[in-house]
């Protein structure tokens, strides 16, 4: 049974950004893992010397330059709540680079990212990977895919957060939100299927979507309907992150029927067509 071995270390914040409303970026001076973690992968962050929250949380990587890296994270409960109120030089305890992340999208004409709530987070690394560019912008040699193109649904116009950030990157961007206070009113998934009905979307198209399961649910099956093949980042609720305590065990299909495997180390990405939804 595969188990990730890994250091716990403790490491100081550089920068708190506010970039939306209760959605922080927070910049980590830590080489260990800014230096070795890859899109899709995240890390766990405890609070130093305190027992409550207790468990790690799950943080997917927003994007690194190999000595500090950044997440962004949205305000839904404690953990989060205490990181909202870090200064620079404060520190976390955090253990990483953890999780299988994207794999090679080589050969694909059109990466399709689509992301709904605080589930754009892996995506600016990603983009720059399959763009050939390297931390802050310089174009490196090993381009995977001709164009990027993220799908960004938000409940309300205020929760957006990274917008530029992704068309920095290279990406062209599409909005929705459930309200219609910012582009597209409806969901994320709709927008897309709307684009795929109406021939906007061209090419050989490959799929990655992160955001809350019923999304991620909706998105399987437009991708099953379309023939697209379609990759899914998972948030499942983690608490070691290192395929020990079987806190984030996902049903997949298997060959009489169905059996788990564990988010934090056969995962979080996993292709849409052997996830099976309950
Ligand atoms: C691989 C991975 C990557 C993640 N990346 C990010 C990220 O980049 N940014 C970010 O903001 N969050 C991310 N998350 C989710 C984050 O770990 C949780 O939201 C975390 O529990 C927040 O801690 P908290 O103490 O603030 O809230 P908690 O007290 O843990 O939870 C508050 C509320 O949110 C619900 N909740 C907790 N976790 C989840 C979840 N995973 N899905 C749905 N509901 C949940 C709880 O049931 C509760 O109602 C990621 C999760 C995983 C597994
Ligand atoms: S979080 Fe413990 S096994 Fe995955």
């Amino acid at each position: 049974m595969r188990v990730s071995t890994v250091e716990v270390m403790t490491a100081p914040v550089v920068e708190r950004v506010q970039m939306a409303r209760a959605t922080y970026r927070l910049r980590i001076a830590c080489p260990p893992i800014a230096s070795r973690i890859c899109p899709g992968q995240f890390v766990m962050l405890r609070l130093p010397r305190r027992t409550d929250p207790l468990l790690g949380r799950a943080f997917a990587l927003y994007d690194t330059d190999g000595h500090d890296f950044d997440l962004v994270f949205l305000v839904v409960g404690k953990m989060t709540g205490l990181m909202a109120s870090l200064d620079p030089g404060d520190e976390l305890e955090l253990w990483g680079p953890l999780g299988n992340g994207f794999p090679s999208y080589e050969g694909v004409e059109h990466l399709a990212l689509v992301a709904g709530g605080i589930g754009q987070t892996p995506f600016p690394a990603l983009i720059r990977r399959v763009l050939g560019r390297q931390a802050y912008g310089a174009v490196g040699p090993r381009r995977e895919v001709a164009r990027v193109s993220l799908y960004y649904g938000v409940r309300t116009a205020d929760l957006l957060a990274g917008v530029d950030d992704f068309r920095q990157r290279g990406a062209e961007v599409r909005v929705s939100s459930d309200d219609g206070s910012v582009g597209f009113m409806g969901r994320v998934t709709q927008l897309f299927e709307r684009d795929l009905a109406n021939g906007r979307i061209v090419g050989r198209t490959h799929v990655v979507g992160c955001g809350p399961e019923p999304m991620l649910h909706a998105l399987s099956e437009l991708c099953g309907r379309f023939g697209l093949p379609c990759d899914l980042s998972l948030e499942t609720p983690m608490a070691c992150g290192i395929g020990i305590c079987f806190g984030c065990a996902v049903k997949v299909a298997a060959k009489d029927g169905w059996d788990y495997q564990r988010a934090c180390v056969d995962g979080p990405v996993f292709l849409a067509s052997e996830l099976v939804w309950v």
